[in-house]
């Protein structure tokens, strides 16, 4: 694959760029050289209450995981995504809201968001929110959305948005692990024409024995459906908002002081509470999303990310508000009402920069060329893709027939623990390789190591750490900072594991092969084979589930499941429905099993270890080649499962 076609940067594409090739390697290494210096430069973009009196305090050894940016600094989030942007822009669109249902866009400009987000600000004071609070979202994409987020960062309290697609059981784990007070929902959701009962979520989640914190639930009017209603404790966002204040002042924040918590799924155990704070984070969002997308005054930037995932934290609110820019938030799916919804939104919208992942890009291949029919494109500059590894398939239909060949894609590899983008083509200066994330962003420092951790040198394969900080690097687990340093600095000592693989080619380009952990990939979502397995067992009429991934055309990795079931249960079709119905219930629709297999036995090692590499092989029809299946307690139970597994296809 590293003499794959290149792809030449377009004269007129660089002639305009923000960075070009040479500007690109000059930073690089001064990012590197001197990192103290670059990034104080870097930081001047923020709007600073108080100047910082130190740039960067880091250490990677695992006696001591400590990383702090910018220290002894002030500055409020909130302030530089909307006060500072009033002189020039007031009347500028900040928000585009394009809603489930087509033609019924809403324009939101910097004064009205300045506003909502004071008001907003003000009613959570009102409520009794003080800084350092935990407050809970769990909302569909709507405008009240970000103002709740930016609403948050004003006044120094800490948001942990869910995704509203999870289950009342997995917002509960959340809820209760954040010890949060206050939750904001709306009373539905809507998703290509359907709708989900989020107020009503709440309520089953909040049932939950053991959450004892909440006192309050802000309920947002969005499709006006009946709900119930809980006077003690439940509040009309509208209400709360039409008896506050124009103004709330912003709060000065410690660039070290928490900005949000974000859960994402690890190989074993719960999803963690990934800590991220304030100046390094504004920073490295603000730097990443301008120069990666070269982003310039006035362009409409729509990132499709949800905000229930940090691509939609980074790159749909944070990034381009700190950035005077235009932000796109589609309440929507791509394909509703049809699949040329996309192509509807970038024409109606004149979209200059899309942003998207390969599942959604692999859904509307799957249409041929129908997905842009008719469509006219022309306002597109750039492209983008995250999430997962793009295959070169879904990479040229995107570059020619959404792209028209015009427009460079850049690969964005990173994570919600890395804040923002680590490593990408840079558009105006590095040609791109279909599949490849190209190269480092400023200041990153890759490395691939082998598993017993020696740091590999040229083109080579291995295990992907970075070996220094950058501003944006979560600092923390929430409350469990022990875990976050076995979790990242415990396998390769000194370094940041990322928790991927990747290959570096003879010119220096960086391809990731995707995650080396029991960590899945499904639609670009990360989900732990540990939580699905949780979900699994905790039904009444199964012993041991394993989960392993599979390849999956449109989602990049199914979950396929092999499930042991009590004595005397009978397996059947309809308790297969059922167990799939069960995980929805206990995760959310996105952890839903593609394929369960029954398994009278699962293959461990004697020490009880269940060896995943065996059920992978099966999964996919790989009999041969399982390797040693000596050292099992039970080798029968492979050829039991091959059988069982022939016998389903
Ligand atoms: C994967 C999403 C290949 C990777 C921003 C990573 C990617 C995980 C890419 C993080 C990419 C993300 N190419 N793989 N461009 N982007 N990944 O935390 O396995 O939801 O570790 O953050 O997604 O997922 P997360």
């Amino acid at each position: 694959m590293s003499n794959a076609t290149l792809y030449p940067v377009p004269e007129e594409f660089a002639r305009n760029a923000l960075i070009d090739q040479d500007t690109y390697q000059r930073l690089y290494q001064a990012s590197i050289d001197d990192p103290e210096q670059f990034w104080a430069e870097q930081a001047k973009r923020i709007d600073w209450m108080r100047p910082f009196k130190k740039v960067k305090q880091t250490s990677f050894d695992d006696h001591n995981v400590s990383i702090k940016w910018y220290l002894g600094g002030h500055l409020n989030v909130s302030a530089n995504c909307l006060d500072r942007h009033l002189e020039q822009r007031s009347e500028q669109t900040a928000i585009i809201w394009e809603a489930d249902e087509p033609g019924q866009a809403r324009h939101i400009t910097y004064r009205e968001l300045h506003r909502d987000v004071c008001r907003f600000a003000n009613a959570l004071k009102h409520q009794g929110v003080a800084q350092g609070d935990v407050v809970t979202l769990y909302m569909p994409m709507i405008p009240e959305a970000a103002i709740a987020m930016l609403a948050c960062s004003r006044i120094g309290a800490i948001h942990s948005v869910v995704f509203a697609g999870f289950s009342p059981e997995a917002l509960a784990g959340r809820i209760l692990d954040g010890r949060s007070n206050v939750v904001i929902t709306a009373d539905e959701g809507l998703r290509g024409g359907r709708s989900t009962p989020l107020k009503a979520n709440v309520d089953e989640a909040l049932t939950h024995a053991d959450i004892k914190t909440v006192d309050k639930v802000i309920v947002v009017r969005h499709t006006g459906a009946e709900i119930p209603w809980h006077d003690h404790r439940d509040r009309d966002y509208a209400e709360l908002m039409a008896e506050a204040d124009d103004f709330c002042p912003p709060e000065p924040m410690d660039s070290e002081d928490p900005l949000f918590i974000l859960y994402t799924s690890g190989s074993t155990g719960k999803p963690k509470g990934i800590l991220h704070t304030t100046g390094g984070y504004l920073t490295y969002a603000a730097l990443t999303h301008q120069y990666v997308f070269d982003y310039k005054d006035s362009e409409v930037f729509w990132c499709t990310a949800d905000i229930g995932w940090i691509t939609g934290h980074t790159y749909t609110i944070y990034g381009p508000l700190a950035n005077g820019g235009t932000t796109v938030m589609f309440e929507g799916v791509p394909n509703y009402p049809d699949v040329t919804r996309m192509a509807r939104v970038i024409d109606t919208h004149k979209i200059n920069i899309l942003y998207t992942a390969p599942t959604a890009i692999r859904a509307m291949m799957a249409m041929g060329d129908a997905a842009m029919a008719g469509a006219d494109g022309s306002s597109l500059r750039l492209l983008g893709s995250v999430g997962e590894p793009i295959n070169p398939e879904a990479w040229n239909w995107y570059y020619h027939t959404v792209g028209k060949g015009r427009c460079p894609i850049v690969d964005t590899w990173w994570q919600t623990e890395t804040g923002a983008t680590l490593m990408t083509p840079l558009p105006g200066a590095t040609p791109l390789k279909p599949g490849s994330a190209a190269c480092p962003f400023f200041g990153v420092q890759p490395a691939l190591v082998d598993n017993e951790g020696n740091i590999l040198q040229g083109a080579a394969e291995g295990n992907l750490v970075l070996l220094d900080s950058w501003p944006g690097q979560a600092r923390s687990i929430f409350r469990d900072h022990e875990r976050f340093v076995d979790t990242y600095f415990r396998t390769f000592k000194g370094t940041y594991f990322t928790g991927d693989g990747a290959r570096r080619d003879e010119d220096g380009y960086y391809w990731i092969t995707g995650r080396v952990d029991d960590v899945l990939n499904v639609s670009g979502h990360r989900m732990g084979t540990a939580e699905v397995e949780s979900a699994l067992v905790s039904h009444k009429d199964v012993a041991e589930a394993a989960v392993v991934g599979m390849p999956h055309d449109l989602k990049g990795q199914g979950i396929y499941v092999y499930v042991t079931l009590n004595d005397g249960i009978e397996a059947s079709e309809s308790l297969r429905q059922a167990l799939r119905q069960w995980v929805r219930h206990e995760i959310g629709p996105i952890a839903t099993p593609d394929v369960i297999q029954w398994a009278p036995g699962l293959p461990k090692t004697r020490s009880g270890k269940i060896m995943r590499r065996i059920l992978r092989k099966i999964a996919v029809a790989e009999y041969d080649g399982l390797g040693d299946i000596s050292t099992l307690a039970d080798p029968g139970v492979v050829e039991h499962l091959i059988n069982e597994h022939k016998s389903m296809t």
